[in-house]
């Protein structure tokens, strides 16, 4: 994989993830509730927001920002009707946002909001975003000049009921679904536009199962605190889930966002007491897991019970696994993972995965 591209500028990770939902106090109450995400910032009728309601919720480094549009001509709403409940914006944490905005408009990125400086008590945050695949967007966020809850304008929050976190630590990756055979231009676009550079790939050949296939790049900046799959579907004899996606979206759009854990075992069993549910693979997947992947520090046994699904590279294994989709329309999804040493995206349990993508599909009648 080449690594010659470079970001010019600072990237110290994802700041936060922007959905766009239909009611905000109502997705707040589930990611707190399920997810263990504690509610920290507010902006609101209460605080002088007139036209949107926002809750950001927070655990360990992960920040979500929810959105609802209060007025019927908001800008919100064109995106809200398209696509549902979605993700809108992956905002990057950075040192200088017009040095971040200048670079990736230079570079071909279409700009949506210019530089801007926002204010209060608290300090000065610099803003800026551009434009990426479908709808979606990035923020450039830079805070060094503030110390608030969460940005200007915003208020601090404490909820009424406690929030018990289920160990999540930071954004290991955020995967981004494209249509037929529009993949290798996004992917082009984060080398030109980002300076990001190839770490990892897959083609219809390493996953497909009878019926199903897909593609996918993942793109990284320098530090690899961003990594990006980009998935395009590829053909098989039946409609690949990436399609499903991307028809049940009307676009591309955010598919899933994975979360570190430092223990999966008690996160999984955490959120499975929760009531999240996940996908599952048969029984079967753990009858030959350590000959497919050597010795493990935990027991199969154990693994087995959740469901967890474990593969290796070259480097060491992970463990993952994943939720069905959080909203009506089969879209967007989490994962939850936790790296030994390996640096992949668990190639080995593609298969194995889409088989149980495709049952779930066949129930919904897009297969
Ligand atoms: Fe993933």
């Amino acid at each position: 994989m080449s690594a010659q591209n470079s970001t010019p500028f600072e990237i110290h990770g994802t700041d936060h993830v922007g959905f766009i939902v239909g009611n905000a106090k109502q997705a707040a109450a589930f990611y707190q509730d399920r997810f263990g995400f504690e509610p920290i910032a507010y902006k609101g009728l209460e605080t002088g927001s007139r036209d949107k309601t926002c809750y950001v919720l927070k655990q360990g480094k992960v920040v979500l920002v929810l959105e609802t549009p209060m007025i019927p001509d908001h800008p919100h709403n064109a995106h809200l009707m398209k696509h549902g409940d979605a993700v809108r914006d992956i905002a990057y944490w950075v040192s200088d946002a017009r040095r971040a905005w200048e670079h990736t408009t230079a570079n071909g990125a279409k700009s949506v909001t210019e530089p801007h400086e926002i204010k209060d008590e608290n300090g000065t945050a610099i803003m800026a975003t551009i434009a990426t695949f479908g709808d979606t967007m990035h923020t450039f966020v830079q805070r060094d000049g503030y110390s608030g809850p969460f940005l200007p304008g915003y208020q601090t929050i404490q909820s009424a009921a406690p929030t018990r976190d289920v160990g999540l630590q930071y954004i290991d990756h955020i995967v981004g679904n494209q249509g037929n055979g529009e993949m290798d231009e996004v992917v082009s676009w984060y080398e030109k536009v980002f300076g990001f550079h190839k770490i990892w790939t897959v083609d219809d050949k390493d996953v497909s199962t009878e019926f199903t296939a897909l593609r996918s790049i993942v793109v990284a900046n320098d530090n690899e605190y961003i990594k990006m799959p980009v998935n395009e579907p590829a053909d098989g004899k039946k409609k690949s889930q990436i399609q499903e996606y991307v028809e049940c979206n009307f676009g591309p759009g955010v598919q899933h966002v994975a979360f570190y854990t430092h223990d999966i075992i008690e996160t999984i069993s955490d959120l499975t007491a929760r009531g999240v549910e996940f996908l599952m693979v048969p029984d079967t997947y753990y009858e030959d897991l350590l000959d497919r992947v050597g010795d493990i520090e935990e027991e199969v046994e154990i693994l087995r019970k959740y469901g967890i699904l474990v593969d290796r590279d070259d480097q060491g294994y992970l463990l993952q696994l994943f939720t069905k989709p959080v909203q009506d329309r089969p879209t967007l999804f989490y994962e939850f993972i936790q790296r030994r040493g390996a640096r992949s995206f668990g190639k080995g349990n593609f298969k194995a995965l889409f088989e149980a993508i495709e049952r779930e599909q066949d129930r919904r009648g897009n297969l």
